[in-house]
Order: structure tokens, then C-alpha cells, then sequence
């Protein structure tokens, strides 16, 4: 009998032990090379310069946009800067051209507006040679709220998040992947949110809409690999920016820092938050999981939304 115990024990034990380096081989070895012997040790897996002469970015006045353009343009990508201030995007321009010496293209629109602004952009891109989109421009809530009651404050709003979160990004691709696939080569960056796999309740359509892109992106790749378009989805937590409101700190990035790691990235993953500390949100949130059950987490996230919610309705009601 108590043989008969042993053998059991060792093996349901072995049966563990085999599924825990499993797991290891599968899931956490691709995880650290990905995110870091990859990007840290081994270098860029994809030679972007290659891509073509001209860089496109979208929302480029400001934050991560604005950090993108200037990134690109370091590495000799000429720009067309896309977003809605006039004269923001000259500024933006003038600074970029003075440090980096490339040439320059601005067009002032605003996403929210109808489909017609992309015949502007379309006559504004037409015959430059495109070797990367950046789809950045996003719009999302002041602060965590109930469905109902951001949607009574602003009843456009479904329509303007949904127009600036995912008609640019579809549109976008749609101008620049005939000229992309002609030339064999291309790379689409587009911008996604951590929010869009983790609880975000009170965030309901900014996540939403950006669950959008991240299922785009991911079935665009698949669709495009074979012709030579790189597309990549990164998923940032918070980045220090007027739409965060935050301070620079480890977890909330400045917009430089953020996207030179999430370039150094490229090529390893097709979805990621393009951030070393973005990923641990991830893992918390899957060990979480994990240990308890769905429903729980994701009230436990309901409670901090709820609380950065009071928070921000009482500062509201102190400057009034
Ligand atoms: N910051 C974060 O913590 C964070 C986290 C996850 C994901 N993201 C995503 O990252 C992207 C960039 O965010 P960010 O924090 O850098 O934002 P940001 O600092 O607010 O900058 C947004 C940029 O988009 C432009 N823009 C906004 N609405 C526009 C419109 N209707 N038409 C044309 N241009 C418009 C802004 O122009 P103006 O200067 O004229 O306003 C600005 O250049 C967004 O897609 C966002 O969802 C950000």
C-alpha cells in the first residue's frame, strides 16, 4: 500500500514537473527573448531604414506621435507630420528639421471630421515613397466614468472615439498599403493600448475601440507577411503625456523613452506593450487570473477605476 502511495505520488509529481517545463519552454523562453535578450542583447531584427524614404505618423504634435517623428527622423526618414493644429504641426516641423535635416510635409486634419479628410491626405502623400505608417492618433476618456453617463455628456462621443481610434487606423492603412505592396516592403506601427486585454471597465469605449486594433493588426500581418509588410501593434500602459496626466516615472515613461524601446522591439513580437515594465501589467494581471478567477480580478480593477474616478470628480469640483 504504501508503495503503492509512492508510486503515485512520483507520478502525479513527474506529471507536474513535466507540465511546469513545459510551460517554461513554451511560454516563458519565447517571453524573455522577445523582451529581452532580444531587444536589449541582439539588436534590431528589422532594418526599418530599408523601408522606404518617407515616414508617415498620425497625431505627431505631441506625446508618443510626436516622439515617433522625431525617432524616425533621427534614423534619416523624411516625414509627413499628420494631426490637427495648424500651427502646432508647424512648430513640431520647424524643430524636427532644425535637428535632423530631413524634409518635411505637414497636413492639418482632424479625425474626428468625415470621411473626406482622407482625400486631403491622399493628395498629400501621393507619390511618396512610404516605408512606415505610424497610426498613433488617439483619443480617450478625461477620466474613468459610467457608459451612460459619459455618453449623456457627450452624446458625439461614440461616434468621435470610433472615428479617431479606428477609422484612422483603417483609412490609413488603406492610403498607404497599395503603395507599401508595390514595392514589396513596408511596416505599419499602430498604436493599441494596454487597456484593450486587461479590465478597463469605465473605459469601456476607448478600450473597446482599441481591442479593434489590436484583432486588426494581428489578422492584417497574417494577411500581409508573404508580401513584405512588417506590422506591429504595441500595447503601452501608461506613458507620461498631456491624454495620462502623468509625471515620468518607471511605469509611466516619457514618450522618447517609451518609443526607443518599443523600436527596439520591432521584428521580435507582432503585439506587445513595447515596454519592459508595461509587461509585468500583463503578468500581474494573467497571475491574478490565475490564482483566483476572472470576475475577481477584473472587480478588483473596477475599484481602482472607481477610485481614480472620485479622485478626479473631487478635483473637478475644487477648481469650480
Ligand atoms: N499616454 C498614455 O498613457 C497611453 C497609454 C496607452 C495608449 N496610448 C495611446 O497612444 C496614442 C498617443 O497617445 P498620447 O498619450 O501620446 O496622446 P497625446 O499626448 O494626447 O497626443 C495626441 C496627439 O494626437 C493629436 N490628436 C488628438 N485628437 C486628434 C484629432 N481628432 N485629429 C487629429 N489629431 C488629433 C493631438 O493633437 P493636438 O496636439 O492638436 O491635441 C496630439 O498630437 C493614442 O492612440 C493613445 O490611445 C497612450
Amino acid at each position: 500500500m504504501a508503495l503503492d502511495n509512492i508510486t503515485a505520488f512520483q507520478v502525479f509529481g513527474s506529471i507536474a514537473l513535466g507540465l511546469m517545463c513545459f510551460k517554461i519552454v513554451t511560454k516563458f523562453l519565447p517571453w524573455v527573448y522577445i523582451n529581452i535578450i532580444g531587444p536589449k542583447f541582439l539588436g534590431p531584427k528589422l532594418n526599418i531604414r530599408s523601408m522606404g524614404g518617407w515616414a508617415v505618423v498620425t497625431g505627431s504634435t505631441d506625446g508618443i506621435g510626436r516622439a515617433y517623428a522625431k525617432a524616425l527622423a533621427k534614423r534619416g526618414f523624411s516625414l509627413v507630420l499628420i494631426s490637427r493644429s495648424l500651427s502646432k504641426l508647424e512648430d513640431v516641423a520647424k524643430e524636427i528639421e532644425n535637428e535632423c535635416k530631413v524634409e518635411i510635409k505637414i497636413i492639418d486634419v482632424d479625425f474626428q471630421n468625415s470621411d473626406e479628410i482622407y482625400d486631403k491626405i491622399k493628395a498629400g502623400i501621393e507619390g511618396l515613397d512610404i516605408g512606415v505608417l505610424v497610426n498613433n492618433v488617439g483619443v480617450g476618456y478625461p477620466y474613468p466614468e459610467y457608459f451612460h453617463n459619459y455618453y449623456q455628456q457627450n452624446p458625439k462621443i461614440l461616434l468621435d472615439m470610433i472615428s479617431v481610434n479606428i477609422h484612422s487606423v483603417t483609412h490609413m492603412c488603406a492610403l498607404v498599403l497599395p503603395v507599401m505592396l508595390s514595392r514589396k516592403k513596408g511596416l505599419i506601427i499602430n498604436v493599441s493600448s494596454t487597456t484593450s486585454s486587461i479590465p478597463a471597465s469605465l473605459l469601456t469605449i476607448y478600450s473597446g475601440t482599441k481591442a479593434f486594433v489590436d484583432k486588426f493588426s494581428e489578422d492584417l500581418q497574417t494577411e500581409y507577411r508573404a508580401s513584405g509588410i512588417r506590422v506591429q501593434c504595441i500595447k503601452p500602459g501608461y506613458v507620461s503625456t498631456k491624454m495620462s496626466k502623468l509625471r515620468p516615472s518607471l511605469s509611466s515613461p516619457t514618450p522618447d523613452t517609451y518609443v526607443a524601446s518599443a523600436l527596439s522591439m520591432l521584428g521580435y513580437a507582432t503585439t506587445t506593450t513595447g515596454y519592459l515594465p508595461h509587461e509585468f501589467v500583463h503578468i500581474t494581471y494573467n497571475f491574478m487570473k490565475y490564482l483566483t478567477c476572472e470576475p475577481f480580478v477584473s472587480s478588483v480593477f473596477l475599484k481602482y477605476y472607481l477610485k481614480l474616478r472620485k479622485l478626479a470628480l473631487k478635483r473637478m469640483s475644487q477648481k469650480k
